[in-house]
């Protein structure tokens, strides 16, 4: 009598085990479902000015994936500051600037700069990448204006989809025809948790990042 007992309670434990791990399947499955839905996964694509590779195996969440007809055309690393002003209750950005490097070696040299238009173009776009190719000498910039944006670590700024606005410079230049920017992989660049100290206060932040640039596809 007491054995049996036993043994149903033993029974009934490893049913209970079972449908443990049955659900702890599931739910691996579902998140493994949600994170493959959720990013887009690129190899082996190059930085078109020094050949480097530095959007391989980048996880793009949705939320700032491209839209579909657009081909992944260049990529660069972005060094530089993020100017906040206090507005009497928040830090507002005001404006980036930052250097554009064709490799992430420590000490190369730049090979263009990101800022933000005096005043925002025509189609409201403001931040703006110029880069001069290392190997046509050919200066192009790209001006967009944010469409989304996602925090991906929260000590640091987010990664933003921008479609572009406007181009100047050479057409044939590395961003003459890009449609799209995406800033990837960032790196700090938030305002202070404090509040300033008084209205006008500017705080400006280091911050890195990939920036990376797309084309319509032929
Ligand atoms: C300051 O910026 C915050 C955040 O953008 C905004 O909610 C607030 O209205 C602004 N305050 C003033 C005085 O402009
Ligand atoms: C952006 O910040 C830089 C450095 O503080 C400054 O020289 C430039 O005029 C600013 N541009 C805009 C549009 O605010």
């Amino acid at each position: 009598m007491q054995k049996s007992s036993h043994l149903q309670h033993i029974h009934s434990v490893f049913a209970i085990i079972t449908v443990l791990i049955s659900w702890a399947s599931v739910l691996d499955l579902k998140l493994a479902s949600a994170r493959s839905s959720s990013a887009v996964l690129y190899n082996g694509v190059r930085n078109l000015a020094e050949g480097v590779d530095l959007v391989s195996g980048v996880s793009i969440p949705g939320e700032v994936a491209v839209p579909a007809g657009q081909s992944l055309h260049a990529a660069v690393r972005g060094e530089g500051h993020q100017h906040y002003l206090f507005n009497g209750t928040a830090w507002v950005l005001q404006n980036a600037t930052a250097k554009l490097y064709g490799d992430d070696t420590e000490g190369s040299d730049p090979i263009g700069t990101h800022f933000f238009l005096p005043q925002p173009d025509a189609q409201g776009g403001q931040p703006t990448w110029e880069i001069t190719s290392s190997t046509t000498s050919l200066t192009s910039a790209v001006t967009g204006k944010s469409l989304a944006s996602v925090t991906v670590d929260s000590g640091s700024i987010t990664w933003v989809l921008l479609q572009a606005t406007s181009h100047a410079g050479e057409a044939e230049g590395i961003l003459g025809k890009v449609s799209y920017i995406q800033r990837l992989q960032t790196r700090r660049g938030l305002p202070p948790s404090a509040e300033g100290q008084s209205l006008g206060d500017i705080h400006s932040t280091k911050y890195s990042c990939i920036y990376a640039f797309y084309v319509q596809s032929s």
